[in-house]
């Protein structure tokens, strides 16, 4: 059954591979992005590989944007079927807890955990529509308490604490919404996509990151087509498979 699924910051990098192996599954996609002409050029791209795409602007951090994206989308469609909340920022790698601005820190709660908190809220009555909804939070490891824990974390070494910080409350975003949804036909989960290969970080070199930016849709692409609806709601997955909060 063709799915319609919306996908925020789709214009490069994880949710445009996202958005482009959905399309291919014979999904109908939404790729959202602030900068529009890049959107849109994202949005043709795959149009040119036969696949239903269509580009709607959308900040994450903008109330009114949020409601903006949920009017287009409705003209268009009676209910959605995916969220991917995938748009995200990382400008704080490099310093310590000390050094970290106030207008970092702030700007990045807002985009990774506020933006996709409303987003949802605004989405709810299209999700509710669909008789099998799924909302994909993209988090990271960086984000989960159990690594950040462990003094042996092969992450521990890592700082960016406002990102750290933002991607552990989006998958408490993950787990409320959850407990909400609980006697609904929507599921939300949280997944991370490994260190990949895109211009996320603009402080640090990821040509040397293991994995592609296809290699980190492959989760979300799974999560939102294949994965039993009800063995994902209220979890965390990595590789397709459950990891620790
Ligand atoms: N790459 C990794 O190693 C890695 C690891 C773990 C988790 N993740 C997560 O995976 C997600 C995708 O990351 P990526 O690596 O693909 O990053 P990316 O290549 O930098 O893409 C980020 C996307 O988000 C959009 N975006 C940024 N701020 C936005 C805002 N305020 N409103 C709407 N869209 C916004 C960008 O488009 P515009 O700038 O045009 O808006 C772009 O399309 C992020 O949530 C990231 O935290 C990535």
């Amino acid at each position: 059954m063709q799915k319609t699924c919306l996908i925020t910051g789709a214009s490069r990098g994880i949710g445009y591979e996202t958005a482009k192996g959905l399309g291919h599954q014979g999904h109908k996609v939404y790729i959202t992005a602030r900068n529009s002409q890049k959107g849109q050029e994202a949005a043709q791209k795959l149009s040119q590989e036969g696949i239903q795409a269509r580009f709607i602007e959308l900040d994450i951090t903008d109330p009114q944007s949020i409601v903006r994206a949920r009017t287009q989308l409705a003209q268009h469609e009676e209910k959605l079927d995916v969220l991917i909340n995938n748009a995200g920022i990382m400008i704080d790698s490099i310093f310590t807890p000390d050094k970290v601005s106030f207008e970092d820190f702030s700007s990045t709660l807002s985009t990774n955990t506020t933006g996709p908190y409303f987003l949802i809220q605004e989405f709810m009555p299209l999700l509710a529509k669909s008789a099998d909804a799924r909302v994909i939070n993209m988090s990271s490891d960086l984000g989960a308490m159990t690594q950040a824990s462990d003094p042996q974390s092969r992450f521990d070494a890592v700082l960016a604490p406002g990102y750290r910080i933002s991607k552990a409350a989006l998958n408490m975003v993950t787990l409320i919404y959850a407990k909400h949804f609980r006697d609904t036909d929507i599921s939300i989960c949280s997944c991370s996509p490994g260190w990949c290969q895109t211009s996320l970080d603009p402080h640090i070199d990821s040509s040397k990151a293991p994995n592609t930016a296809v290699d980190g849709a492959q989760t979300p692409i799974w999560l939102a087509s294949e994965a039993n609806k009800a063995d994902i709601n209220g979890q965390f997955f990595y590789k397709k498979s459950t990891i620790n909060w």
